[in-house]
């Protein structure tokens, strides 16, 4: 059996022994009252706690700003005040952002239920008759208290959680634009270089196509001056019979155009390279054009024919009818220049054991959009590595010779002209890149 005044000093003991759950937050009370001897009285109480920050409000007009400024985690309050109305009071407490949700206490010393309940319907959290008793009125101090900071540690825990989102949001924005930049640098250097050298070629290669012209029609006038020599000296001189003989004149007369023509040929093949190269290296314009997604792939192809030719892959195209299709043709070529070197690099691991082939195939989608395909038979990629594939600097070579944005940059190109891009592979029997593009934007 607990005696009575055991029980009494175990409740009192529980009060002071409970830090744990209490008193480790902090406690400030504002009491609002214009009767500065329960203000007295009040402080008195808790004077004793020195865990209870304690301030006195006896003007209810200043209460507000007091309350902003002091950010009490618990108002006691009157409720009969001959300024204000202590409803009124607890209205506009309930009004501000900054002391709205502060746990209010009415203290007053009207017990009729309509009263209380009309506080309790304005936003009063509790209801004391003054002046209460000390233990009770710590008690329940400290248990609004704690509810309170609760639910600041609470929204402070949400606040926090959002901040982290946004953080990770803004990290996240900053690599794909770091991304986006290096890309662009590279891409705008290599075009600017594949523009620099094509312009280097074109003037070179005008001088020959231009004067080929003059040198065909003035070999054919040689030729008809020496057949009109030949007509009529049929005689010839020693000198010009052992030069006759030394050289081969029948066949060079017949020789001769063929190989002009050949040369023709050649530069008009120069032409076709630099038309390549200028047309891959159309540094972006802002507008969409129309373009031929064939001649892009081809010019692709061409910048990189050395190491095509080098590891000797065989280059397989089966190309559909396609139409021309809306879109920035120089980012489709940087897509399809990333695709291809990805399927050379990756080839340049099995060329020692087998052929080595790209199949690049085309074809026209519910008639409003294109496919195209690019299949290695290299390696192919780890089911790992598939989920990492066109993460941002993701990339299995060595330092220096991979950064791991080729396939992010290809799939925001292809999400901007709103189609897709899908990777399958297998390993060791190859890989695929499956682009669709819409026909039209
Ligand atoms: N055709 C492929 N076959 C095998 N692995 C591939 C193929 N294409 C891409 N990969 C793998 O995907 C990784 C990422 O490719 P991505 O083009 O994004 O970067 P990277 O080629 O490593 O570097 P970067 O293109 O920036 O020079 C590569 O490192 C490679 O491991
Ligand atoms: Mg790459």
């Amino acid at each position: 059996m607990v005696s009575a005044s055991e029980r009494f000093s175990s409740t009192e003991s529980a009060l002071r022994d409970t830090p744990s759950a209490f008193s480790e937050y902090p406690v400030t009370v504002l009491l609002v009252d214009d009767q500065s001897v329960v203000g007295e009285s009040v402080r008195q109480m808790l004077e004793d706690d020195d865990k209870i920050d304690f301030h006195y409000c006896h003007d209810p007009a200043r209460a507000v700003p007091m309350a902003e400024a002091i950010a009490p985690t618990v108002i006691l309050q009157d409720l009969v005040m001959p300024q204000i109305d202590g409803l009124e009071l607890l209205r506009l407490f309930r009004a501000n952002p900054n002391t709205c949700e502060i746990p209010l206490i009415m203290l007053s010393a009207r017990d009729e239920p309509e009263i209380k309940a009309a506080a309790f319907a304005i936003g009063a959290n509790d209801y004391l008759i003054k002046l209460p008793d000390r233990i009770e009125l710590v008690a329940r101090i400290r248990y609004h208290s704690r509810a309170y900071n609760n639910l600041q540690a609470r929204s402070d825990a949400v606040i926090a959680q959002t901040y982290a989102q946004q953080l990770e949001q803004t990290l996240q924005q900053l690599q794909t634009t770091q991304a986006q930049l290096i890309q662009t640098e590279k891409l705008s250097g290599l075009g600017q270089m594949v523009a620099g050298v094509a312009h280097e070629i074109n003037n070179p290669i005008n001088f020959v196509v231009g004067n080929l012209k003059y040198v065909t029609g003035y070999v054919q006038e040689l030729i008809e001056l020496v057949q009109i020599y030949q007509e009529d000296y049929p005689e010839h001189t020693p000198r010009v019979q052992n030069h006759l003989d030394a050289m081969d004149l029948e066949f060079l007369v017949e020789d001769l155009p063929k190989t002009l023509n050949s040369m023709a040929v050649g530069t008009d093949r120069l032409n076709d390279i630099v038309l390549a190269l200028r047309n891959f290296s159309r540094l972006d314009q802002a507008e969409t054009q129309t373009a031929d997604v064939h001649a892009g792939i081809d010019s692709t192809l061409l910048l990189l024919n050395h190491r095509i030719k080098k590891q000797g892959v065989e280059i397989i195209k089966q190309y559909g009818d396609l139409p021309q299709i809306e879109c920035y043709p120089a980012q489709l070529n940087q897509v399809f220049m990333n695709i291809l070197s990805n399927a050379i690099d990756a080839l340049a691991e099995v060329m020692e054991t087998q052929k080595q082939h790209i199949t690049i195939a085309s074809q026209l989608k519910k008639s409003r959009w294109v496919e195209i395909s690019i299949q290695d038979n290299g390696p192919g990629i780890s089911a790992e590595n598939m989920e990492k594939l066109f993460d941002s600097f993701f990339t299995t070579k060595p330092v220096g010779k991979g950064t791991g944005l080729g396939l992010s940059i290809a799939q925001q190109i292809i999400e901007r002209h709103n189609g897709t891009i899908e990777a399958f592979s297998e390993k060791e029997k190859g890989t695929k890149f499956v682009i669709c593009l819409p026909i039209e934007q």
